[in-house]
């Protein structure tokens, strides 16, 4: 009788705490996808979100006999919420994987959380170099911008562009950027005409496109992160710098597909290094760019949406490996040295630095059914984040 009721009130006090009966607990593995869903950086939230439900769309939502559950969470682009965040969905949800991390200071925020707690952090979008060495829990799939700007540096040098001014956004990404575009463009022969670092908050690119333009350089350099594009072109085209014989080079970041076909014919023939165009020429990414438009109103998948795609694939395919085995290490020993065909083309997962490796290609702003694409016309293949030893 005593036991009974003992039992009784640890049930109803399980219920109240909220926690889940076992048996349902064992059988759903949930991942707690943290994103910038509303503010400045909104866009890269909407297309990873878009990107891991299409994904369970086309592979279902249960894997190794486990039902994945997605707990989504607006970080609004702040890293101490993004800590708090990552922090409750840990201890309180019991999240086994944590996922998104839109920007680098929110990435940082939460690796700490993913260190102590053993779990495995997926990097689907922020691409400082340094951020898989803050936790042996992340994994990235989506970029890192050494990769991108030494791809750019070197082609510029050698494409004739000899002098070159760079304009990047004053934060790490930017930073990495501004490093690794000068490296390779002195390892081929280029020449600096001079750096500028411009505020994220509201940036106002004038005063730098100024002194860019004064330096008399063969091209501009370009990074700003994913959704700054819009502005910088508006306030690159006020100053006329598209019709002064000044080239725009840049990481894909600049001519992001979310929102490129708003641009306008002023960006036409401007140079990228990124890993994703919507236009890549592939059966997996036809569909992958079919379906995504036909779940979500006709959007276009950008760069941010297959680092969600890429990231729901590495967690499928690690939970297949274990059989539904969701502890940190047995995930991570399973995630490293993953190998597959993406929309972007082959990537894989190092298994030293758990960053990705993957093609990266040069593209060119052209005009394919009267719509704006990044237009493939080269690549260099199986690029490591060369920041790394
Ligand atoms: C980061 C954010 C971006 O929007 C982007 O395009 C590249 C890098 C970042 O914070 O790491």
């Amino acid at each position: 009788m005593l036991r009974r009721e003992l039992l009784r009130g640890l049930a109803v006090a399980a219920a109240l705490t909220g926690m889940a009966p076992l048996a349902a607990a064992q059988d759903t593995i949930k991942i707690g996808l943290i994103l910038p869903m509303t503010g400045p950086f909104a866009s890269t939230g909407r297309q990873i979100e878009a990107a891991v439900k299409l994904y369970m769309a086309e592979n279902g939502a249960t894997v190794a006999g486990k039902k994945i559950e997605i707990i989504v969470k607006d970080d609004t682009n702040v890293a101490d919420v993004t800590k708090r965040l990552a922090q409750e969905m840990v201890v309180n949800d019991g999240v086994k994987i944590l996922a998104g991390f839109g920007l680098t200071p929110l990435a940082l925020a939460a690796a700490p959380i993913s260190a102590q707690a053993k779990v495995p952090q997926i990097v689907m979008a922020a691409g400082t170099s340094i951020i898989t060495e803050r936790s042996p829990y992340i994994v990235r799939t989506s970029f890192t911008l050494p990769q991108k700007a030494s791809v750019i540096g070197d082609w510029a040098a050698k494409n004739g562009l000899k002098k070159v001014f760079s304009i990047v956004t004053d934060f790490a990404p930017g930073h990495d950027a501004e490093k690794w575009f000068k490296e390779s463009f002195a390892k081929a022969g280029g020449v600096m005409a001079g750096e500028a670092r411009v505020p994220i908050a509201n940036p106002d690119f004038a005063p730098f496109l100024q002194r860019a333009a004064d330096a008399k350089p063969d091209a501009i350099f370009v990074f700003v992160p994913s959704g700054q594009g819009a502005i910088f072109t508006k306030q690159y085209v006020e100053r006329g710098l598209d019709r002064s014989g000044i080239k725009l080079v840049a990481t894909g970041d600049l001519t992001d597909d979310d929102i490129l076909a708003k641009y306008g014919d002023s960006v036409l023939g401007v140079i990228t290094a990124g890993p994703y165009s919507a236009a890549h020429l592939s059966a997996k990414n036809k569909a992958y760019v079919a379906a995504f438009g036909k779940a979500n109103a006709g959007m276009r998948p950008n760069f941010m949406s297959v680092g969600g795609y890429d990231g729901m694939h590495v967690i499928y395919e690690a939970l297949k490996k274990t059989n539904g085995n969701a502890d940190g290490d047995a995930l991570l020993a399973a995630m490293k040295g993953l190998a597959f065909e993406s929309p972007r083309g082959p990537v894989s997962i190092d298994a030293g630095t758990r960053d990705i490796t993957q093609t990266i290609y040069l593209r060119k702003v052209e005009k394919a059914d009267g719509e704006l694409y990044n237009v493939e016309f080269g690549a260099v293949e199986n690029v490591r984040d060369p920041a790394k030893p």
